[in-house]
């Protein structure tokens, strides 16, 4: 080793020692007759001092010439501090090296992101760019190694369980996640192409039929799909199945790791069984499906209510099948003024809602608003019993299809929380959505969609509604929520051929497309399949929600770009035509 110690390790312990340190130049001081030098690796910081007496002339001299990110060794005499210099904000704050002699390893040009935490962090752009001097920040070092920790606790909870790990191809067939496929093309099959895997689903389940009853992997999943601020294109799935489990056994053991990890990484006692609730009432009680359990705001429906109002808004919608729901923020008016009902009013027709009608509720507890007179004074006294309403509150209701409340109120919801300071950020709130629906309609294709994947089995009493009312058919099928996040998902599987081809027939999978694209599948259920389930965690969310983070790009060691771009090796890019040719392609220009 080049070092003897690192630059985060030592202390009074080894006042008078002589030792050596490498690491980059993270700040420097000249003070005339010598220099200060803040040496930095991913360890933490140490002072090192090029003085008189200890450092001999020609090294000060020297030393005069060093920058910012120069890469140094350092040998010297650990000394306590002077007197009124220590630092208490620092781990070796109570000492500094006082330099015999240092060996210059490496230059560096000025950078133009810097990895000093003292400096500003610049665009993200930039970052990306020069990822390899952001990732030197201490920031970002301090994620990475969040990141390693997350994923071997992760690894050892499974692997004391007996789980195996078993890598699965990356260059396979299309799978069927619902996203679009990332593609390569085969050069020895004209034509013919892999696709990378959305996730290892269909390979865990052939292993299952193998006789591998606990199986894990870390695995990289591919998805070209729209960005956002949670999704990246290639992610990392912890990924899980079981065999001869019920979908308690599966969510009790992902509860322990839950538990697990909630403590040892966050120092936070999590009860478990973690709490359950289904899908139709998290989108009842919140219009999401991973609602963010870290404070009430839930939504309450008026239709009944405004099916009697004059008021043609809410009869209207009420008397056509749509719904007017409605959310209490609690002394919002405080909050909100007009201005700021009217910025709210903009944000919900992002989301598709025509409108937000609302109501303040004055001291003497009536309802008052510019639409309170078309309203019988009893109706409004109605609504405001069914709001639970009390002077200084505000009323928003939106009224309009089912879809649409939820989506519009949900955000609206997330939105008041936030900024109303509902909840405290640094509070973690882990629960189970469970029994969503097998299918969704889609009404311009005029067909059904897996919710999840075509694989899951419904609810064992739900199975007749296969055929008589698919809409209503709930799934043996959880979803894990961090926080208002999707952290995780899996489904108890279909093990029986006959009901896969069901499920296939529902979805419009007709037989030949069914064995061209997963007649591997349907055959291996043919040869003694057991009963299986599993789960998958995104593990770049867990990351993202444990560090407290905005962005699943700030976990990655090298994300993609809102754009699908690399930054730094600026993928992806051009071939040449050779490699096109080699791989019969044409491009169409
Ligand atoms: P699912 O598609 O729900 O299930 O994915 C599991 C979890 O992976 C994470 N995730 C993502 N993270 C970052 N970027 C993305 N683009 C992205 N997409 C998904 C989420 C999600 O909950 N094979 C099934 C699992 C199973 O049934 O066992 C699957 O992949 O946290």
């Amino acid at each position: 080793m080049l070092r003897t110690h690192t630059c985060g390790q030592l202390g009074e312990g080894q006042i008078g020692e002589t030792v050596t340190l490498c690491g980059w130049v993270d700040t420097y001081r000249d003070h005339g007759g010598g220099l200060f030098v803040d040496l930095r690796d991913r360890y933490g910081l140490t002072q090192v001092v090029f003085n008189p007496p200890d450092t001999p002339a020609e090294v000060i001299e020297a030393s005069k010439t060093l920058r910012a990110e120069f890469v140094l060794q350092v040998t010297g005499t650990v000394a306590a501090r002077p007197e009124g210099m220590a630092n208490a904000k620092m781990a070796t704050g109570k000492i500094e090296l006082r330099v015999t002699g240092y060996e210059l390893l490496n230059k560096s040009l000025t950078p133009p992101v810097s990895p000093s935490g003292k400096e500003e962090v610049p665009g993200e752009d930039l970052r990306l760019k020069h990822r390899y001097l952001d990732l030197r920040r201490p920031e970002m070092q301090k994620v990475m190694m969040q990141r390693a920790s997350i994923i071997k606790g992760m690894r050892d909870y499974f692997a004391e369980r007996d789980f195996i790990d078993i890598e699965t191809p990356v260059l396979g067939r299309s799978t069927p996640e619902g996203a679009r496929d990332y593609l390569v093309p085969s050069r020895v099959h004209r034509g013919a192409f892999y696709a990378l895997p959305q996730s290892p689903q269909l390979y865990k389940q052939i292993l299952m039929v193998a006789g591998y009853d606990r199986y894990v992997q870390v695995a990289r999943c591919f998805r070209d799909e729209d960005l956002r601020a949670d999704r990246q294109p290639e992610f990392t799935q912890l990924d899980v199945e079981m065999s001869f489990v019920d979908q308690d056994d599966l969510l009790a053991l992902i509860d322990g790791l839950v538990a697990k990890l909630a403590k040892e990484e966050l120092g936070i006692d999590v009860p478990t069984p973690l709490p359950r609730m289904t899908y139709d009432e998290a989108m009842e009680r919140f219009g999401h499906d991973a609602p963010d359990l870290r404070f009430g705001l839930e939504l309450i429906d008026c239709t009944d209510l405004a099916s009697e109002a004059e008021f043609r808004v809410f009869s209207a919608v009420a008397k056509s099948g749509g719904r007017v729901r409605g959310i209490n923020a609690k002394q919002g008016t405080k909050h909100f003024s007009r201005r700021g009902i009217d910025g709210l009013t903009k944000y919900v027709a992002e989301y598709g809602a025509r409108g937000l009608a609302w109501f303040r509720v004055e001291d003497d507890g009536k309802l008052n608003s510019t639409i309170a007179k078309n309203f019988t004074p009893e109706l409004l006294e109605k609504f405001g019993e069914r709001m639970d309403a009390e002077p200084g509150d505000l009323l928003l209701f939106v009224a309009d299809q089912y879809e649409v409340t939820c989506k519009a109120l949900y955000a609206l919801r997330s939105k008041i929380g936030r900024e109303m300071e509902l909840y405290d950020p640094k509070t973690m709130n882990f629960s189970w959505i469970v029994e969503f629906p097998m299918f969704d309609y889609d009404d311009e294709a005029k067909c059904w969609h897996a919710m999840h994947h075509p694989f899951t089995a419904p609810l064992a009493d739900h199975l007749e509604m296969l055929e008589t009312d698919p809409g209503k058919c709930r799934a043996q099928a959880y979803d894990l929520v961090i926080n208002g996040s999707e952290a995780g998902g899996g489904t108890i599987r279909i093990h029986d051929a006959e009901i896969q081809k069901k499920v296939f027939t529902l979805l419009g999978i007709d037989e030949k497309t069914a064995t061209e694209r997963f007649g591997f599948l349907l055959d291996a259920l043919q040869y003694g399949a057991p009963p299986h389930g599993g789960i998958a965690l995104g593990i770049d969310r867990w990351v993202m929600l444990f560090a407290k983070l905005d962005n699943i790009r700030d976990c990655i060691a090298f994300p993609k770009t809102q754009k699908a771009s690399d930054l730094m090796t600026e993928a992806p890019g051009e071939v040449d035509t050779m490699q096109l040719k080699e791989l019969h392609i044409k491009l169409d220009e």
